[in-house]
């Protein structure tokens, strides 16, 4: 019997990529999404990649525990990976209720969920947003987290810490009164950044783009007129800020080395951590000039202000992560950047 997964959110950027993954290795999906910052193109391009028409689509908001919890009764799920949140840093402080209520309730109806129903493992979308400004670098799993500095990063560290406080309440319960415990893993995601090989399905921000590679893509196609590299004054060696970009495609691998890990009780603890990146820093304008290399193309760009609340650096070890998970990002940065200008052509009828 296949293993069920619920991915909510999983017609996103993210969760779309996971999903082909989870197929691809032999999992049953159910795909659940409130279409809030999303439309069909990607669920489209998982059904195609996957020659699998069936994969069930849920339209709900996990904001909704009668809707939550109907999934969970109406489909057997092993184990769920939580998307379902929103990511804009800057809206974040702009908006704050919006953020908390959606991401924290929704991750609570999850959890609620998930152990009501029993035998449940959650898996947490979180984020290196979690290690703020960090004094040594790069960043393992006990460097200590800093404290946000905006509502999305700070419902990041919340739901870390909500699902941590579940698995321990829910440890010793056998079912008696309804609940079953849970086991939870945290990946923390340094930079996800590219499309599937296919071209098929990548990331589709709406509006202007807040995060590089999209902005990058954009302006290549000619959708902006100049990026603006943020700070170039930087103390690094070519002033610019360093990031750890990881593969979207090789991102949604560790979620299924981490989905197995739960579902074939081969976890250390009952609650995990892990770093998921390359362990490479790279600069803002290496990233640049590489896109501008791999893909044959000339990027109009500038030097411009730092960005506010920009950290320095940030890399990961990720040596947990290939240990523990048997996984290792693979795909080279040239790859991935030529993934994502793929993606963006497909986008704009040019492939
Ligand atoms: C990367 C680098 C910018 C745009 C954010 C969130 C984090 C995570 C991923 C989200 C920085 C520079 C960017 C541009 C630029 N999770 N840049 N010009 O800030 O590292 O992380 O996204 O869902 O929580 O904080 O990613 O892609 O925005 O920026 O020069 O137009 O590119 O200054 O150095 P960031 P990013």
């Amino acid at each position: 019997m296949k293993k069920k997964v619920l991915v909510s959110g999983g017609a996103g950027y993210i969760g779309s990529h996971v999903s082909v993954e989870l197929i691809a290795a032999g999992y049953d999906v159910v795909v659940a999404d409130n279409m809030s910052n999303c439309d069909m193109t990607c669920f489209e391009g998982v059904k195609k990649i996957t020659g699998r028409e069936d994969i069930p689509f849920e339209k709900i908001d996990c904001c909704d525990y009668a809707s939550v919890d109907r999934i969970f009764s109406e489909y057997k799920i092993d184990a769920v990976i939580h998307f379902a949140a929103f990511k804009a840093v800057g809206e974040s402080v702009a908006e704050p209720v919006k953020y908390y209520r959606n991401n924290l309730l929704s991750f609570l109806n999850i959890l609620e969920a998930a152990s009501v129903h029993g035998g449940c493992n959650v898996l947490f979308s979180s984020s290196a947003t979690v290690y703020g400004d960090a004094e040594h670098l790069p960043v393992t799993e006990n460097t200590p987290r800093l404290p946000a500095t905006s509502p999305y990063g700070n419902t990041k560290q919340m739901s870390e810490d909500m699902l941590r406080d579940v698995v321990a309440a829910t440890s010793s319960y056998d079912g008696k009164d309804g609940r079953w415990p849970v086991k939870g893993i945290a990946l923390r995601y340094f930079n996800p950044i590219g499309a599937h090989p296919s071209a098929l399905i990548g990331e589709l921000p709406r509006g202007v783009p807040n995060n590089l590679v999209p902005f990058i893509t954009q302006t290549a196609i000619g959708k902006r007129e100049c990026l603006s590299i943020f700070g170039n004054d930087y103390p690094t060696e070519d002033g610019t800020c360093l990031r750890d970009y990881i593969d979207i495609v090789d991102l949604a691998k560790a979620h299924v080395a981490a989905v197995s890990r739960m579902v074939e009780g081969k976890m250390a603890k009952d609650y995990e951590i892990f770093n998921i990146g390359t362990g490479r820093p790279v600069s803002v304008y290496e990233l640049v000039t590489a896109f501008e290399k791999v893909n044959g193309v000339k990027l109009n760009y500038k030097f411009a202000p730092r960005r506010p609340g920009d950290v320095v650096a940030i890399w990961a070890d990720t040596s947990l992560a290939n240990r523990e998970l048997g996984w290792k990002a693979e795909r080279t940065v040239e790859e991935t950047l030529a993934s994502a200008w793929a993606w963006e052509r497909h986008l704009a009828g040019k492939l």
